[in-house]
């Protein structure tokens, strides 16, 4: 297909508890969102104070039809009018992956047209660029539930990981400091806006693996303080709120420090001048100052994706697709047929 040519990728993502589809288009190389449409099950989780796989699953059969449908209505396209299908296809949760991936595969059938399998972790790395131009090479770092990775990322094929946590990613701290504590699900956005009303400066946290000579990081040990603080003011429930306010806002504080040491070691490890910062726990607002405040002074160049694309959303994986191997289902055969879901996919 010629680069002038449009192309409307039809992209799926359901690696963990959001369901999303989003139609994107290619013209003249500019790559557009027509619609990305997230149903979110926060409202069904929230009770257990985490996602529950098997809730997971079911509530995405649910929705896999609508928000197909939501996704080409907004979009204004008919299913006729895809040239290429995009979906996830690992890591995540196995029964919540296949659901987008079979019902990608079986329109792939339908209209023998191409499927792009993507790793989430790809698709976040270049999430930013749906709403800017790319900029190569560039350190990346994803923050997410599941994630706390630092890679170096040449062109959308050379991605090498260059740290890693050893243990919790740091949106899993958030959340189980926030389910410590009795506060809600998803508890990342919670803390964060709880936070803003506290001082960043109350506690001083020891920042793990901050002299290490790695660019591994560490975010049981913070949970440990974290906990250890609350039992020495009195425990649950004892703490006055604006003590617990403060307790989130020096939290973020020393995650938003460890962060951006490492990232910036890695940058001049490196020789790099641009960090990538993406990932659900990229939307954090402390953590997006402080790089930008630190970048200033250091001369370097820090880009985030938009808030609304931080966090999981089909977009980015269309946007990854494009830049993948497309399979045929009618002239690949066996290969199409061996696309499955990857839950422990690794990059
Ligand atoms: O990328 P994502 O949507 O899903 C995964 O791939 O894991 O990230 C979800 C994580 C959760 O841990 C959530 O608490 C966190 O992102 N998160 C935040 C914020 N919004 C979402 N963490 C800190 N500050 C936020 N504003
Ligand atoms: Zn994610």
């Amino acid at each position: 297909m010629k680069e002038t040519e449009r192309l409307i990728n039809l992209a799926f993502e359901s690696s963990c508890d959001d369901f999303s589809c989003a139609v994107l288009s290619r013209e003249n190389g500019k790559i557009r969102i027509l619609s990305n449409i997230i149903y979110s099950q926060d409202f069904v989780h929230c009770a257990y104070g985490g996602v529950v796989p098997e809730l997971a699953s079911r509530n995405h059969i649910k929705a896999s039809l609508p928000a197909l449908e939501a996704a080409l209505r907004k979009a204004g396209v008919g299913l006729g009018t895809v040239g290429l299908v995009s979906a996830t296809s690992g890591p995540g949760l196995a029964g919540s992956l296949l659901i987008g991936l079979m019902e990608a595969k079986a329109i792939c059938y339908a209209l023998g047209k191409p499927l792009a399998p993507v790793n989430h972790i790809e698709g976040h790395i270049f999430s930013p660029f749906l709403e800017r131009k790319e900029v190569f090479p560039f350190i990346s770092l994803i923050i997410s539930g599941g994630h706390t990775h630092i890679y170096l990322v040449k062109s959308h094929s050379d991605i090498k990981l260059l740290g890693r946590t050893r243990d919790d990613a740091c949106g899993e701290l958030f959340d189980k400091v926030s389910s410590y504590l009795g506060y809600g699900y998803p508890a990342g956005k919670i803390i964060d806006s709880l936070a803003g009303k506290g001082d960043g400066g109350a506690f001083k946290f020891t920042l793990p693996m901050e002299h290490a000579g790695t660019l591994d990081m560490s975010f049981s040990g913070l949970k440990t303080s974290v906990i250890s603080l609350i039992e020495k003011l009195g425990g649950v429930g004892k703490i006055k709120e604006n003590t617990v306010f403060d307790i989130f806002a020096s939290l973020r504080e020393a995650v938003a420090k460890i962060l951006y040491k490492k990232v910036f070691k890695a940058m001049s490890l490196h020789g790099i001048n641009t960090a990538v910062i993406a990932g659900g726990v990229s939307a954090n607002e402390r953590i997006r100052e402080y790089f930008a405040q630190s970048a200033k002074v250091k001369g370097i160049e820090v880009v985030f994706p938009p808030p609304d694309l931080s966090t999981d959303n089909a977009a980015m994986i269309g946007y990854a697709g494009y830049f993948k191997k497309w399979i045929d289902p009618l002239e690949s055969g066996q290969e199409f047929l061996n696309i499955n879901a990857h839950p422990g996919w690794e990059l």
